[in-house]
């Protein structure tokens, strides 16, 4: 046989077994996503005792291997104070979990009243509302590193400190794509040493840039992606070090 249909074949056989693996990869990776899924739903689930069904996961809401997640995280940090922004039914999952801690309070920040409402509305059928509070905090134009941009009202978190776990989830984007960069830069020196915050979204171009920015402006903390449903970003504060550069947010008319 000449050489050149020898060749011609063997490169042909390749390919044919370079496809053949990649379609065997992509199936084991949707059979671990599924394992997955039902490993962490069995997880949630044993934190409510079937008072009322819960809202699904995925879409506006957190997916489940994040809420897994998040499950884990306040089971081994024992969390004091969590802070989330954007509530729904990851809200329920921590407020669950610090149930279970028996310790911890979580403060859920929403900018709309009538979210605000139906989470605490399901906080309650839940039996959940020793566990957390739901803050309405409407979002303005504030003044942040010299640009304006909307974000939440930010004389009405002054309080909020000592934050061992802040996941971020809001606001909506509808205003701007990176609506939520302000949050890991305005919560830093609120963070404790050692403190976890989860980004959701983590995979969306905008969450992207925002998580390269936050990393050079936040070295001294540690930031790994996790490859889930709709990707995210925990990073974790190794030490309570201030923020180089003090933000300047003020407050204006609202957005
Ligand atoms: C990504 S959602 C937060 C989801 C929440 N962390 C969860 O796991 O359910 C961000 C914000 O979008 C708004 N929102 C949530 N669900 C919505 C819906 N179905 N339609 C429009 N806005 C919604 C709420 O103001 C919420 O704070």
């Amino acid at each position: 046989m000449p050489l050149f249909i020898l060749c011609a074949l063997t490169m042909g056989l390749l390919v044919l077994a370079s496809l053949l693996l990649a379609r065997k990869l992509r199936r084991l990776r949707q059979l671990r996503r599924r394992q997955q899924h039902i490993w962490e739903t069995h997880n949630i689930f044993q934190l409510f005792d079937r008072a009322a069904p819960l809202p699904p996961p995925g879409g506006w809401a957190a997916s489940t291997d994040l809420l897994g997640e998040l499950v884990r995280v306040v089971a081994a940090r024992q969390p004091r104070v969590v802070v989330e922004l954007g509530s729904g039914l990851s809200t329920l999952v921590i407020a669950a979990a610090l149930r279970r801690n028996r310790a911890g309070r979580l403060i859920c920040v929403e900018a709309d009243d009538q979210y605000a409402h139906s989470t605490r509305a399901q906080l309650h059928q839940h039996a959940l509302d020793d566990w957390a509070t739901g803050r309405s905090v409407p979002l303005q134009s504030i003044e942040f590193e010299g640009e304006r941009r909307p974000w939440y009202d930010t004389s009405l978190l002054g309080d909020v400190d000592s934050i061992d776990l802040l996941f971020i989830d809001g606001p909506p984007t509808a205003l701007r794509r990176d609506i939520r960069y302000p949050a890991l830069p305005f919560f830093w020196n609120k963070l404790n040493a050692g403190a976890v915050v989860l980004l959701d979204d983590a995979d969306r171009p905008a969450e992207s840039a925002m998580a390269k920015s936050w990393q050079r402006r936040f070295p001294q903390a540690l930031f790994e992606h996790l490859r889930f449903e709709k990707g995210a970003l925990r990073v974790t504060s190794l030490a309570r070090v201030p923020a180089p550069r003090a933000p300047s947010h003020s407050a204006a008319s609202t957005a």
